[in-house]
């Protein structure tokens, strides 16, 4: 059972003394990564954190050194390499992604039946190897980082964990990225997620929406943000914002406004720590442009970490911006999916996360690959679906697995996943991409 897995897993940890945590670099691996330090402070070890983009023959080389190491966030179809190339360190690895049983000790929910695209983050999943509520926070936020909201299963549990412990709120409100720390103006102007036809982009119009609607924008001197509205406010920016929607054609969206929002009390309340969504891409931030170290330290509330995390949540939000922009114009639409060549223009670090918001220009009615080169000139693929896509079968993570065969490397998710391509084999891999797909 999973439960005995995890209790396994932490048996091990429980033997280590100066374990070397290795976790991805997105939000989740961070969150993960930051979870599993924070449970290991609490152990009496003493813990470090290195951070990749991914997991290769040659990181793996590189830790030869290394008596005792966690393995979060990836790892999972890798433990025969491991094996091979780590003979005589003791290894556990927390991951969620698709997977290959090996003698190395792994806890992954995919081992038992569980989906861990969707019920399980690398977050959550090291949440249930510690069982302390007072991770629980963490865990959220790496689930929320990989889009597994609304909870469902063994997210759910530890969101109720959370919840009864304080660490956690869940509410339904409006699911807007900003709602607690944004100026209402600017919360609508840089308002991305879902693209706001006629007011993203433009403070001038978000302000005249806002009077439109009769809610004022600041009180006193203070610039007032969604969090500080009252309840009758509330419902009257939400419902302006639906018709406007409506209005412009933008139904789907529209829907999608209002659901589950996760809010952490304990953190710094009008900050982007306390709400779940802006904690992830804060995290998101960091890890994506290089600074994993800071993003562990603002899970793990390290003086200083906070500020220079919002200089770079400033940098992050205006590449995803000009990255929107640049996609909304050039997204080709490829018959059974669509296409964006980012290559020279869009970071590899957010082609992913900007492949994803996309969703809020183009269709809904098929899957989304982006490419953007990695710094050695190799070409970095991401793959986005819809829920929707896969509740009728999408499975990106076998696609991309299946497209890049003998020509680079792909895996992931259902719903979000990526890979590498060999030098001038892009056409190939576009070609049985669609293949594939028909
Ligand atoms: O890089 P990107 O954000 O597009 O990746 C989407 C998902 O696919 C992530 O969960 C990542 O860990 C996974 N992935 C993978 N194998 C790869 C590349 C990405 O499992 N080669």
């Amino acid at each position: 059972m999973f439960e005995d897995r995890c209790k396994e897993g932490r048996e091990l940890l429980e033997r280590m003394k100066k374990p070397l945590i290795v976790n991805h670099y997105d939000c989740d691996g961070v969150c993960s990564g930051s979870l599993v330090k924070k449970g290991l402070l609490g152990l009496g070890k003493s813990p470090q954190n290195r951070t990749f983009r991914a997991l290769d023959e040659e990181v793996l080389k590189g830790l030869r050194d290394e008596r005792e190491i966690v393995f979060v966030d990836f790892g999972g179809s890798m433990g025969e390499k491991i094996e091979e190339l780590l003979p005589d360190s003791k290894v556990l690895i927390i991951d969620h992604h698709q997977v290959k049983e090996s003698k190395v000790l792994q806890v992954n929910p995919f081992l038992f039946g569980i989906d861990g695209g969707n019920e399980l983050s690398a977050s959550s999943t090291a949440y249930c190897v510690f069982g302390e509520p007072k991770l629980a926070d963490l865990a959220i936020v790496g689930s929320v980082g990989d889009m597994q909201d609304p909870f469902i299963g063994w997210n759910r549990k530890v969101l109720e964990e959370g919840i009864k412990a304080g660490e956690i709120t869940c509410e339904q409100d409006l699911r807007l990225f900003g709602r607690v720390s944004r100026p209402l103006i600017s919360f609508l102007a840089y308002c991305t997620e879902p693209y706001l036809p006629g007011i993203t982009g433009s403070e001038e119009k978000a302000a005249a929406f806002l009077g439109d609607v009769g809610i004022e924008v600041k009180k006193g001197e203070n610039w007032r943000k969604y969090g500080d509205l009252n309840k009758e406010e509330k419902r009257v920016f939400v419902s302006g914002l639906v018709r406007h929607l409506y209005s412009m054609g933008r139904g789907n969206s529209a829907r999608e406004l209002i659901g589950e929002v996760y809010g952490l009390p304990k953190r710094p309340i009008g900050t982007e720590l306390s709400d779940a969504k802006e904690f992830s891409t804060l995290i998101n931030a960091c890890g994506r442009h290089g600074k994993p170290e800071v993003g562990i330290g603002v899970c793990l509330g390290e003086e200083g970490a906070y500020k220079e995390a919002s200089a770079l949540l400033l940098r992050h939000r205006k590449a995803l911006r000009d990255g929107i922009e640049f996609g909304s114009r050039a997204v080709e639409d490829y018959g059974k999916f669509y296409f964006l060549d980012g290559r020279g223009i869009i970071e590899d670090g957010i082609i992913g996360v900007v492949a994803g918001m996309l969703y809020s220009v183009i269709s809904r009615d098929k899957p989304i690959i982006a490419i953007a080169y990695y710094e050695d000139g190799s070409v970095k693929i991401s793959g986005r679906a819809t829920a929707k896509l896969v509740k009728e079968g999408m499975n990106l993570s076998k696609l991309l697995h299946t497209a890049t065969e003998g020509i680079g490397l792909g895996g992931g998710h259902n719903i979000a996943a990526g890979g590498k391509l060999e030098p001038n084999k892009l056409n190939e891999f576009l070609v049985r991409v669609g293949t594939e797909l028909a």
